[in-house]
């Protein structure tokens, strides 16, 4: 029995911001400046599979993604696993006939099926795929709410991949951050014709981690404050109602604006920091004159810690608006045309 080994596995999808998290103001909770809003995308699409496994023949912590041994010391990995750790106690304490993993060593095995830190989320999928095969390994009765609270002190935006489609996280009042996670704005069948195509403008790993950047940001920008204080609360009560009223062309104004605030503010940091490239600049060309051409809005752009683009559309526009980015970008070298694909908001098992 000493050589049993205990596993769990899933999947967590990607999600993309709409209303960006940009700012700390605790940065061993990981709590923002800011809340935030986002898509999670299909798990069939951009993802991370991890397996979860415990025994007592392993020695020590382990994490493995995409078959490289990653480094687990850092204080975000740790608090995630001494919270997952503490619950499960919690569990044995109950139930005396419930085996003792807290006290094995762990085995996390993760795949994501796209380039990591490329500004495409690997760390919120990354997160939330750890968070919950640690969880569904142990146990756990936590509700989604309390598995996104720990989700988010290993990545920020980690905490919103723990449900599916529209998806807000509530920045918090309280010092402990006990009130920062995510919450469900509407499920993604509310919506289900929201399509988001990912063009890659490149899939090197960021030059400025979000971490850094958002320290460098919150220290130098004069921009900044006004964003967290003035700009965000506003958009995301209109973000939601959007949402909940499926109005596209409001949601796609609040997110192209929301994408190039953000890009401001990072612009205004001191040293300037730029993630969008030529490229994502000509991304942006297109957007506007599909929407130009269309004489209404049809397309929102929107751009994370990196060059490439996310693009929301309709479903009924998928000629108007994919069609147009695969003409007209899809050879040019930059882009990997294969990553220019469709997909779909989704759903996360509860
Ligand atoms: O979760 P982090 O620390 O990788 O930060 C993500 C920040 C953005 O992707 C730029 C915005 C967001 O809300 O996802």
């Amino acid at each position: 029995a000493n050589a049993d080994v205990h596993r769990s596995s899933t999947f967590a999808p990607v999600n993309i911001a709409v209303i960006k998290y940009w700012g700390k103001r605790d940065t061993a909770l990981n709590l923002p400046t800011n809340s935030s809003l986002s898509i999670t995308l299909s798990q069939d699409d951009l993802r991370t599979h991890t397996t979860a496994s415990c025994s007592l023949k392993y020695t020590r912590d382990a994490l493995v993604l995409n078959g490289e041994d990653q480094d687990i010391s850092g204080a975000r990995t740790q608090a995630c696993l001494r919270e997952l750790r503490g619950l499960r106690k919690e569990v044995e304490a109950k139930d005396g006939s419930v085996p003792e993993l807290s006290g094995m060593a762990l085995k996390i095995v993760s795949e994501n099926n796209f380039p990591t830190a490329a500004g495409l989320a690997s760390s919120a999928a990354g997160f939330a795929a750890l968070v919950r095969a640690i969880a569904d390994l142990y146990a756990l009765p936590s509700p989604p709410a309390e598995l996104s609270r720990i989700a988010r002190q290993g990545s920020g935006s980690a905490c919103r991949s723990l449900f599916g489609g529209y998806v807000a996280w509530k920045m918090g009042e309280e010092t402990d951050g006990s009130d920062s996670a995510a919450y469900e704005v509407a499920p993604a069948q509310h919506w289900p014709d929201m399509r988001a195509l990912i063009l890659v403008a490149s899939a090197e790993k960021k030059d400025v981690s979000s971490t850094v950047g958002m320290q460098a940001t919150v220290k130098t920008s004069e921009r900044f404050a006004h964003r967290a204080e003035n700009i965000v609360p506003a958009r995301m009560a209109a973000t939601e109602e959007c949402v909940k009223s499926r109005d596209f062309a409001t949601f796609a104004d609040l997110t192209m604006r929301d994408s190039n605030n953000f890009h401001a503010t990072c612009l205004d940091t001191s040293p300037p920091i730029f993630y969008m490239n030529d490229t994502s600049r000509a991304a942006v060309r297109v957007c506007e004159a599909i929407n130009t051409h269309a004489g209404r809005t049809i397309c929102a752009y929107t751009f994370d810690a990196g060059p490439n683009a996310v693009v929301y559309y309709l479903a009924e526009t998928e000629a108007q608006v994919a069609g147009a980015f695969r003409g007209i970008v899809g050879h040019k070298t930059g882009w990997d045309n294969s990553r220019g694909r469709a997909i779909q908001a989704g759903e996360v098992p509860k």
